[in-house]
């Protein structure tokens, strides 16, 4: 079980007031709050420990550099990933736009196809675009069941000699749909594809083992799982990662350099050129210490009684249509709605005005709004602070709003 007023006394944003109302603060699927073991980390580091890393023999480098290097393995170690797989990057777009790059130049050819699913942030649907223009490749996306799950016969009709890489989310950013990734990869790899698996909404509510799962790369963004923004994982199987040749060139990540030519570091170095967000990883281990620490077993478990009770009023409520699946087995505590007849954006308004932060708009998944013919949605997302009582708040001011 998990203590969650304990919980709220590490987040002192919590304690704030909006517009006269104790904030409720449903706008996790955008960024998380941060609890004080984060911020005094990054705050420690730099009063106490700040240089550049593996530049310098002297001590506060030193210092610095075995943050970081266990920065490292301690965040492998959460995705059940080795170390030397785990690539730090500013956020999960540039992790995805570091697979198509690196990867995807060299190994798709005019004519090879990538399928996404249909319900796709832009970040795994403009990379795979480059290529088209690059590459002449074929995107082609996979419809949505009517039930807002992840058809997975339409995968087994879709996917065929052609098919290359299949790249999905792993946990919808506007339907909370959590998709069988484990099913997926099968499928992808029993049809000799690459398999990629987006998981900047996944990680940060479930236990995430890479092996597990069996993909070829996965991403994840630390400032929604806790952890400071600008600061992003690609994990990579390294055989793969071995053979890829890196997207940005410059310090940190060479072995040799003459006038002429340049030879590569291995990976994951080979990946990182340039200063790295020092204190981006530092405050990234706090946060996967942190979530370790209250056990993602618990977190699902607390996340799974508000989505029980939000299901239950969602259920009963007029005037209302909501968007994602409506069997607690198959979703997250993110939902998205509309009041019938009214703009998202004012809806977000007038639940601002009651202390209520959510995320209102197209949600950077056009695609998708396309597809359930909605200009944009009104979304909630919760986590592991959140309460069932702000839940009902939720609610309430719905009711009030569609009165
Ligand atoms: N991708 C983030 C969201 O869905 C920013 O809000």
């Amino acid at each position: 079980m998990l203590d969650v007023d304990k919980i709220r006394s590490d987040f002192p944003i919590l304690g704030r007031k909006i517009n006269g109302k104790k904030l409720v603060y449903f706008d996790n699927a955008a960024t998380s709050q941060k609890p004080l073991q984060v911020i005094n980390a990054i705050s420690d580091f730099y009063k106490e420990h700040n240089a550049n890393i593996h530049r310098g023999v002297h001590t506060l480098s030193q210092e610095a550099s075995n943050m970081y290097d266990e920065g490292r393995e301690n965040i492998a170690k959460f995705f059940g990933a080795e170390e030397n797989e785990i690539i730090f990057t500013s956020n999960m777009t540039e992790s995805l736009n570091l697979v198509v790059y690196s990867w995807g130049l060299d190994n798709l050819k005019e004519g090879d196809e990538v399928i996404i699913s249909g319900m796709e942030h832009h970040s795994n649907i403009v990379p795979w675009h480059f290529l088209a223009e690059e590459r002449r490749i074929k995107l082609k996306q996979i419809g949505l069941a009517e039930d807002y799950t992840f058809p997975i016969e339409e995968l087994e009709e879709a996917i065929s000699p052609k098919t290359k890489v299949v790249s999905v989310t792993h946990f919808s950013n506007v339907l909370g749909a959590v998709n069988p990734v484990k099913e997926i990869g099968k499928i992808a790899k029993d049809n000799g594809c690459i398999f990629v698996v987006d998981g900047a909404q996944s990680a940060p509510h479930m236990k995430i083992d890479v092996k597990d799962i069996n993909c070829d790369f996965f991403t994840a963004t630390a400032h929604k799982m806790l952890g400071p923004t600008g600061m992003g994982i690609l994990y990579g199987r390294y055989d793969i990662l071995e053979n890829m040749r890196p997207f940005m060139g410059g310090g940190g990540m060479i072995a040799e350099v003459t006038l002429e030519s340049s030879a590569y570091a291995k990976p994951p170095e080979r990946f990182e050129a340039g200063t790295p967000n020092i204190a981006g990883v530092v405050g990234f281990s706090a946060a996967v210490d942190y979530l370790r620490s209250v056990g993602m077993e618990n977190i699902e478990e607390h996340e799974r009684e508000i989505v029980r009770f939000c299901l239950k009023e969602f259920e009963n409520m007029g005037g209302i249509d909501m968007y994602g699946p409506s069997d607690v087995r198959q979703r997250g505590a993110l939902f998205s709605f509309n009041v019938k007849g009214m703009n998202p954006h004012d809806v977000a308004m007038l639940l601002d005005e009651e202390g209520i932060a959510v995320r209102s708009g197209h949600h950077c998944a056009l695609p998708l709004m396309k597809r359930l013919c909605v200009n944009g949605t009104v979304r909630a997302s919760m986590y592991l602070y959140n309460t069932k009582d702000e839940a009902k708040t939720l609610f309430e001011a719905l009711r009030a709003i569609t009165a």
